[in-house]
C-alpha cells in the first residue's frame, strides 16, 4: 500500500523529508524555547488548512492570545474557520475559570486522549499539534505509567486516522523517541560569534529522509529551511 505524504508546510523541510511527513501517524519536534518548535507547529498546522482540513491545535505553555498575535504578526491566519485552536494553559486566572477544561485537556496524557478523542466526536482533524507535551510528562507519577499512556495515545491517534505533531522541550525525550515514527529536531548553536540554526532528522519510519544538519533561519513570515545548505562547525 502506497503511504500518503503530507506537507509540513515548509518546502525545505518536505524535502529533507523525501517529501513530507507519512500521514496518520504521530511526530515529534525537539528543541531548546526558542528554537521554533511553535513556528513549524504552525507550519504544519496551517498547511493541513490550506487544504481544507480540519486541525485542532492545543497549547500548553504559550497561552493562545500569545500564539495568536505572534503567529498572525507571522502571516499566519488564525482566523479560519478550519483551524480550532485550544488553550490548555495552566495559569491561575484560566485555571480556575474553565478548570474542567483544563484538567480534560492538560491533566495527563489520559485525559489529553479522552479529551481529543471527544474532540472527534463532533469534528474529524486530519492533524493535531500539542504544544508542548513536556507537562503531561511532568504530571505522571511513574515513568512506567506515562509509557503505557503514552503508547495507548499514539495507538488511538493512529485509530483516528490524524496526524500528530508533538512538541518538546525537554532534552531527555527517550521515550517519546522510541514510540513515535518521527523525530525533527531544531537547535542553535554559535558559530563564527554569530547565532546559527540548524534542524536535523533522527527518525523517520518508512521513509528515506537527508542525516545532515540543516541550516534554517525564523523570519518575518516563518521558518525557512534550507536544504542543499551545509552547516560547517568551527
Ligand atoms: N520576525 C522574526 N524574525 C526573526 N526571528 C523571529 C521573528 N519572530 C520570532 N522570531 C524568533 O522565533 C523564536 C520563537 O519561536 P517559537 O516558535 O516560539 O519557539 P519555541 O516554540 O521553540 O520556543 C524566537 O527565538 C524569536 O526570536
Ligand atoms: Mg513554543
Amino acid at each position: 500500500m502506497d503511504v500518503q505524504r503530507i506537507s509540513t508546510g515548509i518546502s525545505g523541510l518536505d524535502r529533507m523529508l523525501h517529501g513530507g511527513l507519512i500521514a496518520g501517524r504521530v511526530y515529534l519536534v525537539k528543541g531548546a524555547p526558542g528554537t521554533g518548535k511553535t513556528t513549524l507547529a504552525m507550519h504544519f498546522a496551517m498547511a493541513g488548512v490550506a487544504n481544507g482540513e480540519d486541525v485542532l491545535y492545543v497549547t500548553l505553555e504559550e497561552p493562545a492570545d500569545n500564539i495568536r498575535v505572534d503567529m498572525t504578526r507571522m502571516g499566519f491566519n488564525l482566523r479560519d474557520p478550519h483551524f480550532t485552536l485550544i488553550d490548555a494553559t495552566p495559569t491561575v486566572e484560566r485555571y480556575v475559570l474553565i478548570s474542567d477544561f483544563f484538567e480534560t485537556f492538560a491533566e495527563n496524557i489520559e485525559k489529553m486522549t479522552d479529551a481529543i478523542k471527544k474532540q472527534f466526536q463532533e469534528k474529524r482533524y486530519s492533524r493535531i499539534v500539542i504544544d508542548p507535551i513536556t507537562m503531561l510528562k511532568l504530571t505522571a507519577a511513574r515513568e512506567i505509567d506515562y509509557r503505557r499512556a503514552f503508547l495507548s495515545f499514539i495507538k488511538t491517534m493512529m485509530r483516528l486516522r490524524t496526524t500528530v505533531l508533538l512538541t518538546s522541550e525537554l532534552e531527555k525525550t527517550g521515550i517519546e523517541e522510541y514510540l513515535v515514527s518521527g523525530v525533527i529536531e531544531l537547535k542553535t548553536f554559535e558559530l563564527g560569534g554569530r547565532l546559527s540554526r540548524g534542524v536535523r532528522i533522527t527518525k523517520f519510519r518508512g521513509s528515506g529522509f537527508d542525516s545532515a544538519t540543516r541550516p534554517y533561519e525564523i523570519t518575518s513570515s516563518g521558518i525557512v529551511v534550507y536544504p542543499d545548505r551545509t552547516i560547517s562547525l568551527p
